[in-house]
């Protein structure tokens, strides 16, 4: 399908809250592309609308743009500064809402964990767990694929490398879903009220944590974290509490996005599904296509440190700066075939892991989770399709289907 859809009209960014507006409508959760195609035309656009404790907001879709801000930390500043981040949190999260010199120091301590040979190790355990997630629901020939499989693969991953308990995931994923989604409110307050309540949940969470920690034996990232150094200094308790707020947010929910927004996807359209069967070489390409094409985290948000100039959108010190990389990954300027989804392209630069300094920590972890699970599931069930009169509910910005029924077999 082409993106060029002629029955859209063009945004019209001279009524305060089209931005929500946008937000809210479903069809944009489901497929942002032909809005993105709507934001990409002209300039970076204004809304001047002033949700409670915010500032009118400037959104940039085009892949310069976007490319422009995020390699310039020092005017589009990451450092929302406590509780402006929206995400219910007391104080910045680490590392994402630092800015630098600060930044560096957390990106070095952090990075040896997540780089790609300590993440090839895992390999093997996630290819088990692929495994037996599968195994629970096979027989049936059917399952939830957002609560069966989506779900409990990257968060067991997760608290595994975390060096917490199992059993602590559902509460922790209550309290992942109250922070990311406000658990499900709509309205501006309400949504404030529960994010505000699950982020004290959060911390409260890992205060005890922390504790427990210190009293046990064990191991694990997190108690890797007690004792990390850096320059001789160790992170603090807050440091920790605060690195370990963005984790449930990056690493409870993204990885769940991406599988569920692949997998309706490749439902969707059997022949790419049957070339992954045919030929499981290309998967680590069409994980890359799929990143490109769905960008599960469609956009990341900046706040202006000083007034700038965005190709003539003038930006004020002070002011919201919501960037989509959606966007800039399906823009035709820079991605050939950008209206295309090709497992075979030579080169796929795509955004979907941020850019600059605050790319993504966790790339390789999720790469080698989706890897597998592409490579496994289409081993082991080559054909399934969504359940027959199904309704599926998106969410924007975090894109993901709450429930996905699938059935497995031909048509
Ligand atoms: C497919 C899955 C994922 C996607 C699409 C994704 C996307 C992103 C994006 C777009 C950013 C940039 C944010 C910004 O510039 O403001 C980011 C940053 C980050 N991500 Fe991910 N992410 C994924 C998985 C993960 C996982 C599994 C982790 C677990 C550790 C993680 C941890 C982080 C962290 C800590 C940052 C902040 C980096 C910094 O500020 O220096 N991400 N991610």
């Amino acid at each position: 399908m082409s993106q060029t859809d002629t029955r859209q009209p063009p945004i019209d960014a001279s009524q305060p809250g089209w931005m929500v507006e946008l937000m809210l409508d479903p069809e944009f959760a489901r497929d942002p592309r032909p809005a993105f195609e709507r934001l990409r035309d002209g300039p970076p656009k204004r809304d001047e609308l002033e949700l409670p404790g915010g500032t009118p907001t400037i959104v940039v879709s085009r892949a310069t743009d976007v490319d422009q801000v995020l390699r310039n930390p020092k005017v589009f500043s990451s450092q929302f500064g406590s509780g402006m981040g929206g995400l219910g949190n007391d104080r910045p999260m680490i590392p994402l809402q630092i800015d630098p010199p600060d930044h560096k120091k957390y990106r070095v301590l952090l990075d040896p964990y997540f780089a790609p040979r300590q993440m090839a190790k895992l390999e093997q355990d996630v290819t088990v767990l692929v495994n037996q997630l599968i195994d629970r629901f096979i027989e049936r020939g059917a399952c939830d694929f957002t609560s069966e499989f989506a779900i409990p693969l990257p968060s067991t991953v997760f608290l595994r490398l975390l060096g917490l308990p199992l059993e602590d995931l559902d509460f922790l994923l209550h309290i992942k879903e109250g922070i990311v989604r406000a658990d499900g409110e709509t309205e501006v307050h309400k949504m404030a009220k529960a994010r505000a309540t699950a982020g004290q949940e959060c911390y409260e969470y890992f205060e005890s944590a922390l504790d427990r920690l210190g009293r046990e034996p064990g191991d694990g990232l997190l108690r890797d974290l007690l004792e990390a150094e850096v320059d001789g200094i160790r992170l603090t308790r807050d440091e920790i509490m605060d690195v370990c707020y963005l984790f449930i947010l990056a690493g409870l929910d993204t990885v769940t996005d991406s599988l569920c927004c692949f997998w309706v996807h490749l439902a969707d359209n059997p022949a790419r599904r049957q070339r992954i069967v045919a030929d499981p070489g290309v998967v680590p390409a069409a994980v890359e296509e799929l990143l490109r094409w769905e960008s599960p985290v469609s956009a990341v948000a900046r706040i202006a440190a000083e007034d700038a100039d965005l190709q003539g959108c003038p930006v004020h010190k002070g002011e919201s700066v919501l960037l989509f990389v959606g966007a800039a990954n399906t823009d035709p300027a820079t991605v050939e075939g950008a209206d295309q989804v090709d497992f075979d392209r030579s080169v796929n630069r795509h955004s979907a892991f941020g850019g600059g300094i605050h790319r993504c920590l966790g790339s390789h972890l999720a790469r080698l989770e989706l890897r597998v699970a592409m490579r496994e599931w289409h081993r082991r069930i080559p054909d399934y399709r969504i359940a027959e009169g199904a309704e599926l509910i998106w969410t924007p910005m975090l894109r993901t289907v709450l429930q996905l029924p699938l059935v497995f077999g031909g048509p």
